[in-house]
């Protein structure tokens, strides 16, 4: 299982803390954002893990990483010139995921819940998360039938089917890439990562696992402050997201 950590993109929602860094770059409590999808990666046991960032910003994401050595892992970068959506990580990180399955979590989303089980126990299809939210219209949503049968998912609706969000973490196998390259530009412009899941939902081998414990996306000022209250929370109980001191 290789992992991808998808940190490009502009933070226009978060300016103009993201006028001259990254979103991703951002403190989250004590550490840099970016730091929390990258554990969630390595606590799972991944450690081949792709960068994809924006070309802003770059050198930065180097300087501060580097090439993973003080996380145990084997750290690649791929640039993305413009924000062109989710789903194009599978293009840009055809070559880095090769023969092999992959995790894409998104470089904003920080989760308390531990996805090694679902992580380890993947053989094929894929595997993709829901969470019950106050406000599913910020997100992908996924609505089940009594049975608890995938009935729709969609991007952003207007008018939500259900309050399960589907958070920013996927598991894949290697047919994602041809996938990806299939899907056409939405409205908004971008190769989105719901027509992923939707292609798995039609060859039936689409698996939705609903997740306990706190998620955020950091990516508005309250969840950005939301998330920073949960890592102070944790670590002053002495549970601390992140356990390594050096990091
Ligand atoms: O957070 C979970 C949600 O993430 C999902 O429920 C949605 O289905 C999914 O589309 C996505 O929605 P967002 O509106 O939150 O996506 P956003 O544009 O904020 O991008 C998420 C992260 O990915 C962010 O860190 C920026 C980065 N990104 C985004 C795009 C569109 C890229 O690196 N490249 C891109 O092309």
């Amino acid at each position: 299982m290789k992992g991808i950590v998808l940190a490009g993109g502009a933070g226009t929602r978060l300016r103009p803390l993201t006028y001259v860094t990254s979103k991703q770059l951002l403190p989250v409590y004590n550490r840099p954002m970016v730091f929390y999808p990258i554990q969630t990666l390595i606590d799972a046991g991944i450690t081949e893990i792709l960068l994809i960032i924006a070309p802003k910003n770059a050198g930065d994401f180097l300087n501060l990483l580097g090439n993973g050595d003080k996380f145990g892992c084997k750290f690649s970068y791929e640039v993305q010139p413009h924000p062109d959506g989710l789903a194009q990580a599978f293009i840009i990180g055809e070559r880095f995921i090769g023969d092999d399955n992959v995790t894409l979590i998104l470089g904003d989303n920080l989760f308390e819940h531990n996805f090694t089980p679902e992580i380890q126990s993947f053989k094929s299809g894929g595997r993709i998360f829901a969470k019950q939210v106050a406000d599913p219209k910020r997100f992908g949503v996924v609505a089940f039938d009594k049975n608890n049968r995938v009935t729709s998912i969609e991007e952003k609706p207007e008018q939500p089917k259900s309050n399960y969000a589907i958070p920013g973490l996927y598991i894949f196998d290697n047919t994602v890439v041809a996938k990806a390259k299939k899907i056409k530009p939405s409205a908004r412009g971008e190769l989105e990562i719901v027509d992923v899941h939707k292609a798995y939902l039609r060859e039936k081998t689409l698996d939705v696992r609903v997740i306990d414990g706190k998620w955020y996306d950091c990516g508005t000022f309250e969840s950005l402050f939301e998330a920073s209250d949960l890592v102070r929370a944790k670590a002053l109980k002495k549970q601390p997201l992140i356990a390594k001191q050096e990091l």
